[in-house]
C-alpha cells in the first residue's frame, strides 16, 4: 500500500494578514474534500500565531520554513528556536531548502544540525535536497543527492528519519515553471529511497518523499503518480487557493 500523501504549501516570503485570511478561508472551506491527504501550510514565522488560530479545528496542519540550529535559548539575535515553533502549533519545519543553501550560506553540516534541532523540539523536519541544472547536466544528480542525504545520516543516524520527510526539489525546477518530468522525479525518489534502504529497509519503505519544483494543478497528478512520490512541496501554486486545492484533489484522487 502506498504511503499517505502529504501536500505542503511553502509560502516562502509571501503573505500579508489580509491575503492570508482570504487564502486560509478558501483552504479551510474545502479541506473535507481530501480526507486521505495530509494537508500542511508553512507561512512566514511572523504569521504563525494568526494562522494557527485560523486553522484550529480544521484538518490543515502548520509548519515553519526554517529554524535555528541551536537547541537552547540564548544570544542569537534574529533566530527562532525550534521549541518556539512547536509552541505555536508547528508540526513540521522545512530544513535545507535550496534558497537557504544558495542565498544564506547553509551548508550540509548546518542543515544536519538544523535537522537535529527540529527533532530535539519534537518537530518533523522536511529535509530538502536537489541538484542544480549544471550538476544534472554533468551527470552528478545522484552524487549530489547522496552527499546531501549522507550529511544528515552521518550526523543524526537513520533512526532520526523515522519522524521526518524528504523533499526532492531540483533547483532548476523551483520557481521556473519547468517541472521535472514524472520520470525524472520518480528516478530521483527511487534513488533516495534505495539509499535509505541500505541502512533500514523498513524505514525506507515508510518515509514520505515529496516532490517540489513548479508543481501546478495541471502536473500534480502525473508527478504524484510515481511509485516513490508521496506528495508535493508547493511554492508559488500554494498561494493561489484554487490552484493549491486542485493539487490536493490530485493527491486525493490517487489515494482512492
Ligand atoms: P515552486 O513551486 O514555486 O517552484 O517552489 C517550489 C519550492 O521551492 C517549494 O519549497
Amino acid at each position: 500500500m502506498k504511503r499517505r500523501y502529504l501536500v505542503a504549501g511553502n509560502w516562502k516570503m509571501h503573505g500579508s494578514l489580509s491575503a492570508n485570511a482570504a487564502l486560509l478561508d478558501a483552504l479551510c472551506a474545502r479541506a473535507a474534500e481530501f480526507p486521505a491527504v495530509e494537508l500542511l501550510v508553512c507561512p512566514p514565522a511572523v504569521y504563525l500565531e494568526s494562522v494557527q488560530r485560523r486553522l484550529a479545528g480544521t484538518p490543515w496542519q502548520l509548519g515553519a520554513q526554517n529554524l535555528s540550529e541551536q537547541t537552547e535559548p540564548g544570544a542569537h539575535t534574529g533566530e527562532i528556536l525550534g521549541r518556539m515553533l512547536a509552541e505555536f502549533g508547528c508540526r513540521y519545519v522545512i530544513v535545507g531548502h535550496s534558497e537557504r543553501r544558495a542565498l544564506y550560506g547553509e551548508d550540509d553540516a548546518r542543515v544536519a544540525r538544523k535537522f537535529a534541532a527540529a527533532q530535539h523540539s519534537g518537530l518533523r523536519p522536511i529535509l530538502c535536497v536537489g541538484e542544480t541544472l549544471e550538476q544534472r547536466e554533468a551527470g552528478q544528480t545522484e552524487a549530489v543527492l547522496a552527499r546531501q542525504l549522507d550529511a544528515v545520516l552521518a550526523h543524526c543516524g537513520i533512526a532520526a528519519f523515522e519522524r521526518a520527510v524528504i523533499a526532492y526539489e531540483p533547483v532548476w525546477a523551483i520557481g521556473t515553471g519547468r517541472n521535472a518530468t514524472p520520470e525524472q522525479a520518480q528516478a530521483a525518489h527511487a534513488f533516495l529511497r534505495g539509499r535509505l534502504a541500505e541502512k533500514d529497509a523498513k524505514l525506507s519503505n515508510s518515509i514520505r518523499l515529496l516532490y517540489g519544483g513548479s508543481v501546478k494543478a495541471d502536473n500534480a497528478q502525473a508527478l504524484f503518480a510515481g511509485a516513490d512520490v508521496d506528495g508535493g512541496l508547493v511554492g508559488g501554486a500554494s498561494l493561489k487557493a484554487d490552484e493549491f486545492l486542485a493539487i490536493c484533489a490530485a493527491a486525493q484522487r490517487l489515494s482512492e
